[in-house]
């Protein structure tokens, strides 16, 4: 029998990008290589295989572009501090650790508890149980001194609007001049979920359109550039399959290709006093 799982209506769609990356570890040519997914997934009592539609690979492209964003922060800035703010059960610190990095990874109550199960704490990564909509963690964070590099991925998406505006918001503020990765999706991604099969699997719906990042810029936020599965950056293009490297090309016209985009910005520095 595996470890049970009882997890809040959005905390299970983490199961969706974990099966994908399970399932991207058994391809010949991996793309993330997460051979830790495949354990979890041996090992969670769950109906995995319910999931069969196109966001395993999704999952996999994006996680592969929020990879680089961190990589070439900590290409910059090696004994930087790294938050992943919603992290499921993410492998990104095994996948990027450079044996120098400061990482903490923040989650829900719940699933922080089934993390737990499979993750440890060791003197440079760090496990927070909380909601990235408090600010009980900034302080954590910021008693590290040094260059911090936020993200959260397919996290804000399943939100209301005026809670993430207020987010984003309160994260310029408390932290500037900071880089900050998210990812954000237009009407027609919103309006098709039902048609998704692996939505069609959980109850949980996403919540926050977003046609145009450029227009988060008003919570305190610069975008210094947003991707899609069309133009992933040149590294992470070079590690894909042809099959996603030129077909998601010649997707790049297709709406819910070119309005799902994963953006990096840079929180304003804060006003002089
Ligand atoms: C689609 S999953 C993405 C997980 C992970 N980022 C990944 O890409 O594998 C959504 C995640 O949001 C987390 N979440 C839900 N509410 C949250 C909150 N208030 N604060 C932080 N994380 C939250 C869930 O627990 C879940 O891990």
């Amino acid at each position: 029998m595996g470890e049970p799982v009882s997890l809040g209506e959005v905390q299970e769609t983490l199961l969706i990008p974990l099966y994908g990356r399970a399932r991207d570890a058994g391809d010949t040519r991996s793309i993330l290589g997460d051979d830790m997914a495949v354990k979890l997934v041996e090992e969670i009592d769950y109906d995995f295989a319910k999931f069969t539609g196109p966001s395993l690979g999704g999952a996999v492209l994006r996680a592969s572009i929020f990879d680089q964003y961190v990589r070439d922060f900590l290409d910059e800035h090696p004994d930087g501090t790294v938050v992943d703010l919603g992290c499921g059960l993410s492998t990104r610190f095994d996948r990027l650790d450079n044996g120098r990095v400061r990482w903490f990874d923040l989650d829900v109550d719940d699933t922080m508890a089934l993390r737990r199960k499979f993750f440890e704490d060791t003197t440079r990564y760090t496990m927070i149980a909380g909601s990235l909509f408090s600010t009980e963690w900034y302080e954590q964070v910021r008693e590290r001194s040094g260059p911090v590099f936020l993200l959260s991925e397919a996290v804000l998406l399943y939100f209301p609007p005026e809670e993430v505006n207020a987010v984003l918001g309160q994260l310029a503020q408390a932290f500037p001049s900071t880089p900050l990765a998210f990812d954000t999706g237009g009407p027609i991604m919103m309006n098709n979920q039902d048609r998704n099969p692996d939505f069609r699997q959980v109850p949980a719906r996403m919540k926050w359109v977003c046609e145009d990042p450029r227009t988060l810029e008003q919570f305190g936020l610069a975008l210094v550039e947003s991707r899609t599965f069309a133009s992933p950056q040149r590294e992470v293009a070079s590690r894909w399959p042809a099959k996603h490297r030129y077909g998601m090309r010649a997707l790049s016209w297709f709406p819910p290709v070119r309005t799902y985009k994963l953006n990096l910005f840079r929180t304003e520095m804060s006003e002089p006093s």
